[in-house]
């Protein structure tokens, strides 16, 4: 079996919505210690709803069609369906990633939450902190 399903690697070749959003609602930006990638994700919202995403990675393959896919789940959505995304769903909607490769889809789901918190934070939205745990809970780190 291909250590990558054909949709990483369609992700990775063609990645959508990449590149930078001018005046974007809510910027999250995340990275990984260990690895050293970091990935960036841009919302545009409107009454509640993500009306364009757009994502800047610099990272390994999996991180970029991590990101890529995670752009294609939320766009559409409310804030609060894209904050219900998890890695494991990522990993799915890519038809698996190796194992070894499972922590490059956690920054996906950490940067939409990243990018959720600064619309929060900008907008003066009261929100549960505990949706956004710190660095220090953050498992993303140790599954390198
Ligand atoms: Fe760092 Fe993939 S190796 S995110």
């Amino acid at each position: 079996m291909a250590l990558y399903t054909e949709t990483v690697m369609d992700h990775f070749m063609n990645p959508r919505n990449v590149g930078e959003m001018e005046n974007p609602d809510g910027v999250g930006e995340v990275g990984n210690a260990k690895c050293g990638d970091i990935m960036k994700m841009y919302l545009k919202i409107e009454n509640n709803v993500i009306t364009d995403v757009k994502f800047e990675t610099f990272g390994c393959g999996s991180a970029i069609a991590s990101s890529s896919v995670a752009t294609e789940m939320i766009k559409g959505k409310t804030v609060e369906e894209a904050l219900a995304v998890t890695n494991k769903q990522v990993v799915e909607a890519l038809g698996g990633l190796p194992a070894h490769k499972l922590h490059c889809s956690v920054l996906a789901e950490e940067s939409i939450k990243s990018a959720v918190k600064d619309y929060y934070d900008k907008n003066g939205i009261e929100y549960d902190h505990s949706l956004f745990p710190d660095c220090e809970s953050c498992e993303a780190c140790r599954m390198v």
